[in-house]
Parts: structure tokens; C-alpha cells; sequence
């Protein structure tokens, strides 16, 4: 399914044999309605997901041949799909705050486990990201029963 997306990105839509798999549905990300940012935050997620599959997915191509024209083209290849993943994050921070704040904690924390030191526990009193959990509607409930 990822890889179908994300050939249905990058390539024409072509007919196929019996014998080979689907690969395209250039029709599967098409949404009844704009997206609201949460969605397209949502949708972004699962295209980094897709680009970083296909690193795996070329990567392995790579691995199994020993055609070096094939080899150096599909590198090159690989390393765009990995510029595309960054651009995605990129744009992912922009859609979503919550993961520039969340994602830099995170870097450090495994910035200081590389160091052979411990990252902090998290602190259970930090305010949680934006938006409603389920203890945030515990009031709303007995409040209108
Ligand atoms: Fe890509």
C-alpha cells in the first residue's frame, strides 16, 4: 500500500500483467473534501513513512545486483528519497508545533543517550500537547448530565 502511493507520486500509471503485482492507484489520496491541518498533518506522516519505505525498498535493489550503472543510478535516486523525507519533516513541523517541541526533546534525549548519559524522565505534571484527551472531557460529561 505505501509503495503504491508513493509510486502513484513519482511515476505514470501504467497497465500491468497478470503476473505482477498492482502497483499503481493514483487515485488512493484523493479526499472528499480539503484536508483541515490535522488531516494534512496526518497525510504528511504517512508520506514520510512512504519515502523512507522506498530508501529500504532501493536500498535492497541496490544490494541485489552488481550492475554499477544501476547501482549508481539507483543511489542517486535514494538520496533524493531521503532529501524528500526531510522535506516532508519539515513541513510536517510547520503543519504541527507539537512536533518541532516533542521532536527536539526527543533528539536530545537520544543526543545524551549517545553520550553514555540518561536522558530525563519525563515530567508527568508537564502541560500536555494542544488539543483535547480524555481527561479533558471528564468534566464536560457530569457538567451536562
Ligand atoms: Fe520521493
Amino acid at each position: 500500500m505505501r509503495l503504491a502511493r508513493h509510486l502513484a507520486e513519482h511515476e505514470q500509471p501504467r497497465k500491468v500483467g497478470a503476473d505482477l503485482p498492482e502497483l499503481t492507484q493514483p487515485y488512493i489520496g484523493l479526499t472528499p473534501r480539503k484536508m483541515n491541518k490535522t488531516e494534512l498533518a496526518r497525510a504528511i506522516r504517512q508520506d514520510i513513512i512512504a519515502e523512507l519505505d522506498a530508501v529500504a525498498l532501493y536500498e535492497a535493489h541496490i544490494d541485489g545486483t552488481d550492475d554499477e550503472t544501476a547501482k549508481r543510478i539507483i543511489r542517486h535516486i535514494v538520496n533524493e528519497e531521503k532529501q524528500h523525507a526531510a522535506e516532508f519533516m519539515v513541513l510536517l513541523e510547520y503543519l504541527d508545533p507539537d512536533q518541532v517541541t516533542l521532536g527536539a526533546e526527543g533528539a536530545e534525549d537520544a543526543r545524551l543517550m549517545l553520550q553514555g548519559l540518561e536522558p530525563e524522565e519525563p515530567d508527568s505534571q508537564a502541560p500536555t500537547p494542544q488539543g483535547l484527551t480524555v481527561g479533558s472531557l471528564v468534566g464536560e460529561q457530569q457538567a451536562s448530565a
